[in-house]
């Protein structure tokens, strides 16, 4: 008698076959979840990852709140096609202080996980009011009356409490970083300002929308020049060991 002979039994009795699928599906779930206990972390650590400024924070609320996310993912693949347009392939690590993540499920527009640096700040300025102006073929809505919503003291305020919720979730702002909040939140739009880079490795600290008001638009544009800019992928050597 085959081994094949064996399994027609199997297939002639439901309960046999429902027990025994039930005992191969088990060992398999324990082989996939079992490791993850004896892990300490999963997201691997990667040198250059540190939580938001206060003003990236602002610019990131704002991003959610119009919505861009709808059109815009924050997440490049590891396929080629991907890679040769967008760069290095996203990190685990690169979503870390994301609560919750903009991977985003649609691209109507490019993905931006890397499109810190690739334009000015005066491309950005004038895409965000007019995006033909620059790609004339845009289908992307104007976003100018960011321009004109100027951010105060109480928005500051604002990014300090989300800070406070970052810090329960365990994202490492320290005291100094609580205490000093507000003031970073206004520093980074002053070029000579008391430099925020201090606490933010990397930060880029200057009047983002050539406006004397600080405004939605210079918060969005510092965060979407910081994005994809905070690991250097020049000396980056993925952890094999993992
Ligand atoms: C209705 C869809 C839609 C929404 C909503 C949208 N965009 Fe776009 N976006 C696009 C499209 C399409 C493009 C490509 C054409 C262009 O550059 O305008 C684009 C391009 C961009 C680019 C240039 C990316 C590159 O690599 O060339 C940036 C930056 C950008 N959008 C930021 C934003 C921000 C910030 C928001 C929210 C305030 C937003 N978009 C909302 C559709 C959208």
């Amino acid at each position: 008698m085959g081994l094949l002979d064996h399994h027609g039994k199997i297939e002639r009795h439901a309960t046999l076959l429902l027990v025994l699928s039930f005992l191969v599906v088990s060992i398999g779930g324990i082989v996939q979840i079992v490791p993850l206990f004896y892990l300490d972390n999963t997201i691997e650590k990667v040198e250059g990852m540190r939580p938001y400024s206060p003003l990236e924070i602002a610019g990131r609320e704002i991003y959610r709140r119009e919505g861009c996310y709808v059109c815009h993912s924050q997440m490049v693949r590891p396929m080629r096609d991907e890679v040769e347009r967008y760069g290095h392939y996203s990190l685990a690590a690169e979503s870390m202080y994301d609560h919750p993540f903009q991977w985003g499920s649609k691209r109507t527009g490019p993905d931006l996980a890397r499109v810190g640096g690739r334009y000015s700040d005066d491309w950005h300025v004038q895409h965000m009011i007019k995006p033909q102006s620059v790609v004339p073929e845009s289908i992307m809505p104007s976003y100018g009356f960011m321009m004109n919503r100027e951010l105060d003291r109480s928005d500051a305020e604002k990014v300090r409490d989300i800070m406070g919720v970052y810090r329960m979730l365990g994202h490492p702002y320290t005291d100094e970083m609580m205490d000093t909040a507000v003031t970073d939140f206004f520093a980074q739009v002053e070029p000579f300002g008391d430099p925020v880079a201090d606490r933010y490795p990397g930060a880029q600290q200057r009047n983002f929308d050539g406006q004397d008001a600080v405004t939605e638009m210079d918060a969005v544009i510092a965060y979407l020049q910081m994005l994809g800019t905070l690991v250097d992928f020049e000396t980056f050597v993925p952890d094999a060991s993992r």
